[in-house]
Formats: C-alpha cells, sequence, structure tokens
C-alpha cells in the first residue's frame, strides 16, 4: 500500500517524539512492504516563530494532500501568560481542525498493568478499565460565535451553538464505536440546564432505534465526572460535546496512571490526524527525557483507523509493551530503576520491530 503522510512535530518535546514515532513508522512500512512517503511541515509556535502564523496556508495544503497526519505536540509558555498576545499557538490548533473538519476526537482510555500502581485511584477500580471518549470536536463554545467583549471591557460572552447535523454526525459515529466493542453508549450533556444539551439528548433519542443492538444511555456531565473516578469501568462508550469532551478527556487519561502513553485520533471530512493526549512539556524539550510511547502509540491509531492496516497497530502495540515488559522505559515510569532516554527508548521498539 503507498501511504502518504504528513508530519507536524510542533513545539516543545513535539519534534524529538516525532522522530521516533517516524523511526517506527518507517521499520512498520518495511515489514509490511508498504511504500511511505512523506512531507514535514510547521504548526504551533514554531510556526509562529518561523512565518508569523500557527497553522499556515501551505501546511495546511499539505495536510489536504495527504492521507494521514502525525501530529507532535503545540504550546510554549511564552504565550501562556499573555492573555494580550494576538496570535496564539492553540488558534493554529483550532483553525486546523476546523478547516480539515476534523469533528471526532476519539481517546481511547487503556490501562497497562505494570502502570497500574500509579494511578491516583484505588487499583481495583481502575484494572481492566477499558472505555473510549469520543469527543466533539469543531462546534460548541470553542467556536460559536459572537464570542468577545462588551465596549467596556467588563463583560465577556461566549455562544455555544450546535446543529442538528453537527450532532447526528458525531453521534452515528459513537454507535458505530460502541458496535465494534462491548455495545454500549453513554451520552454525556447537560439537559437539566443547557438548550444544545437538550437538542443533543433529542436527537440521541431519535437516532437510539436506528442502532438497536446497542444499549445507550444518558449521563450529566457533573455526574459522568464523578462516575469517571468512582466507577470507570461501568463506561464502554462515551459521547460528548466540545468543551465537556476536553474536560472529561483529561480527567479520564489520569486515571490509568499513564496520561504519557495515550494517543488520540481525530477524524472527520478530510484527511485524518493522530496525536499524543499530552502536551508540549517545555520544560522537557531537547533533553531527550519525555515518553515518546503516546507518540509511537498514536503511531498504531493511524496504520489502524487511518489505513485500516490492523496487524500493523497491533505490532506496535506488542513493541510498547514488549519494552515496558523489559523495563526500558523513560525516567517518569522508571520508578526508581533504570531510566531510560527518550531515544533510547524509540530506538528499542523500532529494533524490536525490525528484528522480529
Ligand atoms: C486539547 C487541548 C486543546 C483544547 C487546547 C490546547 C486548545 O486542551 O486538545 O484537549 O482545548 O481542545
Ligand atoms: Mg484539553
Amino acid at each position: 500500500m503507498k501511504l502518504n503522510i504528513v508530519v507536524l512535530p510542533g513545539d516543545g518535546i513535539g519534534p524529538e517524539i516525532m522522530a521516533q514515532a517516524l523511526s517506527v513508522t518507517k521499520a512498520v512500512c518495511d515489514k509490511f512492504g508498504h511504500e511511505l512517503t512523506y512531507n514535514q511541515a510547521v504548526v504551533g509556535a514554531s510556526a509562529i516563530d518561523a512565518v508569523g502564523d500557527p497553522y499556515p496556508a501551505e501546511t495546511h495544503a499539505l495536510c489536504m494532500q495527504s492521507d494521514a497526519v502525525l501530529f507532535g505536540a503545540i504550546g510554549d509558555p511564552k504565550y501562556d501568560n499573555d492573555p494580550s498576545a494576538k496570535v496564539r499557538p492553540e488558534q493554529g490548533l483550532l483553525r486546523m481542525r476546523k478547516q480539515l473538519g476534523l469533528y471526532g476526537n476519539i481517546r481511547p482510555v487503556i490501562t497497562f498493568p505494570s502502570l497500574i500502581h500509579k494511578s491516583p485511584l484505588k487499583a481495583e477500580l481502575v484494572d481492566g478499565a477499558d472505555f473510549v471518549c469520543i469527543r466533539e470536536l469543531t462546534g460548541g463554545m470553542y467556536f460559536g460565535r459572537p464570542q468577545g467583549r462588551s465596549e467596556d471591557g467588563n463583560t465577556a460572552y461566549d455562544t455555544c451553538v450546535y446543529t442538528r447535523e453537527e450532532i447526528e454526525r458525531i453521534l452515528h459515529l459513537a454507535f458505530k464505536f460502541a458496535g465494534q466493542r462491548r455495545k454500549k453508549l453513554t451520552v454525556v450533556d447537560k439537559a437539566n440546564v443547557i438548550a444544545t444539551s437538550r437538542l443533543w439528548r433529542q436527537v440521541a433519542q431519535e437516532m437510539a432505534p436506528l442502532y438497536p443492538d446497542i444499549e445507550i444511555d444518558y449521563l450529566f456531565v457533573d455526574n459522568a465526572a464523578m462516575r469517571i473516578i468512582q466507577w470507570p469501568k461501568s463506561f464502554d462508550v462515551m459521547v460528548t460535546e466540545n468543551m465537556f469532551g476536553d474536560i472529561l478527556t483529561d480527567e479520564a487519561s489520569v486515571i490509568t496512571g499513564s496520561m504519557g502513553l495515550l494517543p488520540s485520533a481525530s477524524i472527520g471530512l478530510h484527511t485524518s490526524l493522530f496525536e499524543p493526549i499530552h502536551g508540549s512539556y517545555p520544560q522537557a524539550a531537547g533533553k531527550d527525557i519525555a515518553n515518546p510511547l503516546a507518540m509511537i502509540l498514536s503511531v498504531a491509531l493511524m496504520f489502524e483507523y487511518g489505513f485500516d492496516l490492523v496487524k500493523e497497530g497491533a505490532l506496535i502495540r506488542e513493541a510498547v509493551n514488549a519494552s515496558l515488559e523489559a523495563g526500558v522505559v523513560t525516567e517518569d515510569i522508571a520508578d526508581g530503576g533504570k531510566a531510560y532516554k527518550l531515544s533510547e527508548v524509540g530506538e528499542w521498539i523500532t529494533d524490536y520491530i525490525i528484528n522480529l
């Protein structure tokens, strides 16, 4: 198969983890006889520095022409505490999502047996937790207009907007995911208070008969936040709007004790994008110490969801599990044992794939 991808390393540790992700991608393509071509482009703070725009038109054009996008991380502390900055790295991320039509963000939450003890929850609560959060990514308060300030600057407003069409397409995606898993879908909203949530719930109720084999239930978002820490094993597939999803996916990602290990996929109208759920970790940039596993597992998701190449994805997962079992791990999970460098972990995994 011909794979034509774009790599967007981005900021902070992005370039370092991306280098390892690319080696893994090449090794898998060699092994299975796929022909890989790739282009690299700038995004985020590094793109602001280079060309004054966090998501330049050239980067967008390359993404549109390719079959998949591998994305590292964006964000730079110099923008975080400057609310008056006119151009911000995050704007690039939001524009990229909107322009690529990436309406569905898929974040699998899985546990790794060797890391359960790192969970902030009791082991018996998380051991075996395995669910998927599906977050709507191009609507809601992030994009609703009007947004801004009154003339005197003392009143601010955001607008939360959802159309039936936007809700239907994300729910179809969620029903399909549930169908491939344990057939349980939880719709998370705030229908007791918010108008957009009431439309979500109405549309979900109308669609449910189309998927008779899926058991559907509804949770208010505050209750869902509580349930994620009280009984995470009760979830299979969870679907929610953009802002709720932003918050719940951060919460869900840490309960496994392995936030540095979780990948995500964003899919939609054009090219799909694969990225780790962690950020740019600026304190570690250039030090060769960050954990490359979430980025490498994003490559597994790219093969699986982006190209329907399931064996290729499985091989990457196997290699990652082998590295964990062999104790070839970065400092964040070394637990007093030997801490390997980011590049050593990446190279170990690439060698595992080559030599298998
Ligand atoms: C995420 C991030 C982004 C978001 C930020 C960086 C704009 O938190 O991908 O979850 O809020 O969507
Ligand atoms: Mg977030």
